[in-house]
């Protein structure tokens, strides 16, 4: 029986998750595979940790470059995360003619089409399924499956941590930072989980989605991003009053020919399918102009669900080197060289959700009316809590849909009134 050769870098969550993943089904792999999948070395900076699997201590080491120039390993399996060193090793194990699985969206999404690029170069193949939506099957679908379509609009909670903490907010009125610990404990969160709160490990995801959508490759400053940080109790609880879930969403829409590329808190309708998706579960909303709309939902995030999607792109790569095909075959559409114009956030339109602290006295609610009116905003509805405890009092205002350059403007004009306290809460909400 032919044998694969595999070289692990990285035994932190889905390490170790891929560990057990092969453990436990080594012999199911074998008998659909015909491949024996030999897990030959496992790099980590630290050896001594405990860990939730057992590894032969000879299998240990804590130098990388014991599988970077083995000549007997031919894949290699990068989950270290983050740019460097993970790009140097990628690359090293492109040019020495191994092939590579990876989880690193941070990496794709900034290094991608130089590490594809490499890769073609060394007649070998880099696979990343699991970067983007942890166990769910994306980047085959979109890139492949899909390939027949326009993909007009993507809508994903593509970041487990955050969808965690807006759902024990919502549903168990948990604090922000009780609900973030939660999902530390639970192995969700990145090293640095400032990067799932901010919204950065949802724009590399969405850069990488849209990419393959697109068959172009956009670049991370082509998303606008905006992360939880300041998701309150408050507007959580205006938006359910309003008929809304918060969620952080990832999304690239065309608007005509442009394509707006976008992550950022969103008020979701409650009976939407996405208001339904909670705690670390991901979820992919598209619409393609053939297929129609498609909804892609699954644990994102954790050790298993993202183990299942490195193992299965293992899986993939072993079956290719042992057929000797080559050249990513199943991502049809990730190139350079085609650009499709991408829209600023001032110039997209929406609905939207804005939070006024005023002080209660006549004429207040005239005044933000006619900032709104003023440059063409349409109120939709309006909500005034009576509260006699404090001097300020929250003025809820949802608007029609309307330019956001518009709606910015009037937010400085009502900002620059005495009868506000501090700055205008502006959630979008999305027209799905
Ligand atoms: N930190 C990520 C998340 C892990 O919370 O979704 C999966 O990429």
């Amino acid at each position: 029986m032919p044998s694969i050769n595999i070289g692990l870098i990285g035994l932190g969550t889905v390490g170790c998750g891929v560990v057990k993943t092969l453990q436990k089904n080594q012999a199911s792999i074998k008998e659909q595979t015909g491949l024996d999948l030999n897990l030959k070395k496992i790099a980590d900076i630290d050896l001594e940790r405990e860990r939730p699997v057992n590894v032969p201590k000879e299998m240990l080491t804590a130098n990388v470059n014991d599988i970077l120039d083995d000549p007997e390993i031919d894949v290699v399996i990068e989950l270290i995360g983050g740019y460097s060193p993970a790009k140097e090793f990628v690359l090293k194990a492109v040019e020495n003619g191994k092939f590579v699985v990876t989880a690193n969206k941070a990496l794709i999404a900034k290094h991608g089409l130089e590490i594809l690029e490499a890769a073609r170069k060394n007649n070998v193949d880099v696979y990343f399924e699991a970067a983007v939506g942890g166990g769910i099957p994306l980047l085959l679908p979109m890139g492949l499956s899909l390939s027949a379509n326009r993909i007009e609009s993507i809508y994903g909670i593509l970041n487990g941590t955050c969808n965690y903490i807006l759902t024990k907010m919502t549903k168990e009125g948990k604090s922000f930072e009780t609900a973030l610990k939660e999902a530390q404990e639970k192995g969700f969160a990145e090293a640095d989980p400032a990067l799932d709160i901010n919204g950065s490990d949802s724009m590399h995801k969405l850069v990488i989605l849209a990419s393959l959508a697109n068959r172009c490759f956009f670049n991370e400053k082509d998303v606008f991003v905006e992360g939880i940080e300041d998701i309150s109790q408050k507007d959580i609880q205006y938006a359910n009053e309003l008929g809304y879930c918060i969620k952080l969403l990832a999304i690239a829409k065309f608007e005509k020919e442009q394509l707006s590329l976008r992550v950022h808190p969103t008020m979701v309708p409650k009976e939407h399918m996405l208001s339904k998706v909670e705690n670390e579960v991901n979820a992919v909303f598209l619409r393609g102009d053939i297929v129609g709309d498609l909804l892609f939902s699954g644990k994102g995030a954790g050790m298993m669900p993202t183990a299942s999607a490195v193992v299965a792109d293992l899986i993939n790569v072993a079956q290719d080197i042992s057929n000797e095909l080559k050249q990513n075959v199943r991502l049809i559409g990730f190139e350079g060289g085609k650009k499709i114009k991408t829209l600023s956030i001032d110039e997209i339109e929406s609905r939207y959700y804005l939070r006024i602290e005023a002080q209660d006295k006549p004429g207040v609610l005239a005044k933000f009316s006619e900032a709104l009116g003023g440059f063409g905003i349409s109120i939709s509805s309006v909500i005034q809590t009576e509260d006699p405890e404090t001097k300020t009092v929250p003025v809820v205002i949802t608007t029609h849909r309307a330019k956001e350059s518009a709606v910015k403007k009037a937010i400085e004009k009502i900002e620059a009134l005495d009868s506000i306290n501090g700055k205008v809460k502006l959630i979008r909400i999305a027209d799905l």
